[in-house]
Parts: structure tokens; sequence; C-alpha cells
């Protein structure tokens, strides 16, 4: 296992309209590693991971993903490689199979059926019809597309939002095992914010706790 960092966040600060919400976050994730953001609604979550994934350009501090500045890579590139299932599973208009391949399609690239059921099958969504309506699917399935689309693009750093938020806990498990077993075979550190403490007990190797700057001052 190399022993560079995959992931680096140095002194990383975002303020919105003058008011602070991330001061000094810092965090070092090599392969095989996954660390859990925590912290109370509102203190920036959301936003480190969109900062982590270019999204959001920090006021300060740098973000380095395989030792390159975030800002050094190609916007396309970095983001076929750091990968996140954002907190609210969008699905675009269309079926199932045309969301599941949207994010290879992105980078010119495909996957055939046989590659779809594989993964659906590995975070619990199989069977399913390929040919329906997306925007159909529940919350929970949603949410499963939304993490399979992000792992078919065999990402090395997969950013997570609370992605098992709408799960009940045996098909939460199922998608934990799943990402922990994917981690060795991607060489792939995860970030994943989660309100569930036991999740990030039993899931994660670091934890980042992050507070409510806006309540305290
Ligand atoms: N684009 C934006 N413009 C202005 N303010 C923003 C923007 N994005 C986030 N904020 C503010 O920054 C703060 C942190 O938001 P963020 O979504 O990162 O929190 P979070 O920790 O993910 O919360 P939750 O647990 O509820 O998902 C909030 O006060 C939010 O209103
Ligand atoms: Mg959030």
């Amino acid at each position: 296992m190399s022993d560079s960092p995959i992931l680096e966040l140095e002194k990383v600060s975002m303020s919105f309209d003058g008011k602070q919400v991330l001061r000094d976050v810092s965090l070092i994730l090599h392969q095989n590693e996954t660390c859990g953001i925590t912290g109370p609604s509102g203190c920036g979550k959301s936003t480190l991971l969109r900062i982590v994934n270019d999204l959001l350009s920090p006021i300060s501090g740098t973000v380095r993903f395989q030792e390159k500045d975030v800002k050094e890579w190609d916007p396309q590139e970095l983001r076929r490689r750091v990968v996140m299932v954002p907190q609210e599973a969008k699905m675009f208009p269309g079926t199932v199979r045309a969301n599941l391949v949207w994010g290879l399609r992105v980078h010119g690239m495909a996957a055939d059926d046989e590659q779809l059921k594989t993964i659906l099958q590995e975070v619990q969504l199989w069977p399913i019809d390929l040919d329906g309506n997306a925007e159909n699917l529940s919350g929970g399935q949603k949410q499963r597309v939304a993490i399979a689309r992000a792992l078919l693009l065999k990402p090395k750093v997969l950013l997570l939002d609370e992605p098992t938020s709408a799960l009940d806990t045996e098909s939460a498990l199922a998608v934990e095992k799943t990402i922990n077993d994917l981690l060795s075979d991607y060489k792939m550190a995860v970030l994943i914010v989660t309100h569930n403490k036991e999740q990030a007990k039993r899931f994660t190797s670091k934890i980042v706790e992050l507070e409510n700057l806006t309540e305290a001052s």
C-alpha cells in the first residue's frame, strides 16, 4: 500500500456572505480509509464535501487529491475520480438504466446490463426494471441508484452525504459492506457525512467532528 495520502485538507475555511461556516479543517486520508464527518445541522458538512470536489472554492486553505491541488486538476478529470453522492439523490428524467449510466456517459464511458445488474445486486436493488421511470422510485431506491451510479465510476475518493438516511438498517448495512469490500478493489478512500453515530462507529476508521460556528459567534 502506498503511504502517500490520497486526499489532504489543509486548514480549509469557508464563509458565505461574511458568515463563517468552516474554520481550519484539516484531514489526511489514505487509500482504504473511511472517514466520518459529523456535526449539527448547518455546520458545513455538505459544504465541506463540495469543496473537496471543487464545486465550491474555500476562502482559504488547500485541498490536495493525489498530492495535487484540486485547483490544478481538470474539473472533469477530478470529478471522475473524486465522486460525490449528494444528500438528495437526484434522478434525471428517464429510465433507471439511463440514470445509472449517467455519470459514465458524462465521462465518455459505458456499462452493459450485466455490469448494472452486478452493481445493483451489491446495493440490494436487484431485481428492478431498468426500463422503468427513475422518478417513480422511492427515496431509498433513488439513494441506491445514486450510490450505484457513483460506484460505476470506480472512484478513488467517494464522497457520501448521508447516503443511507432513507434506508432500513438491513439495506444500510449491505451498502456499507459493499463499499467496504470495494475499498481495496478500487484503492479508494471514503468521506461519509452521517448523523448516525452507530454508522460512524462501525463504518469509519476516523471521525471529523465539525461544530456550528454561526451559533457560537
Ligand atoms: N451556496 C450557499 N450560499 C449561501 N449559504 C450557504 C450555501 N451553501 C450552504 N450555505 C450555508 O452554510 C451553512 C452550512 O450548510 P451545509 O449545507 O454545509 O450544512 P450541513 O452541515 O450539511 O447541514 P445538514 O446536516 O442540515 O445537511 C448553512 O448555514 C447554509 O445555509
Ligand atoms: Mg448537509
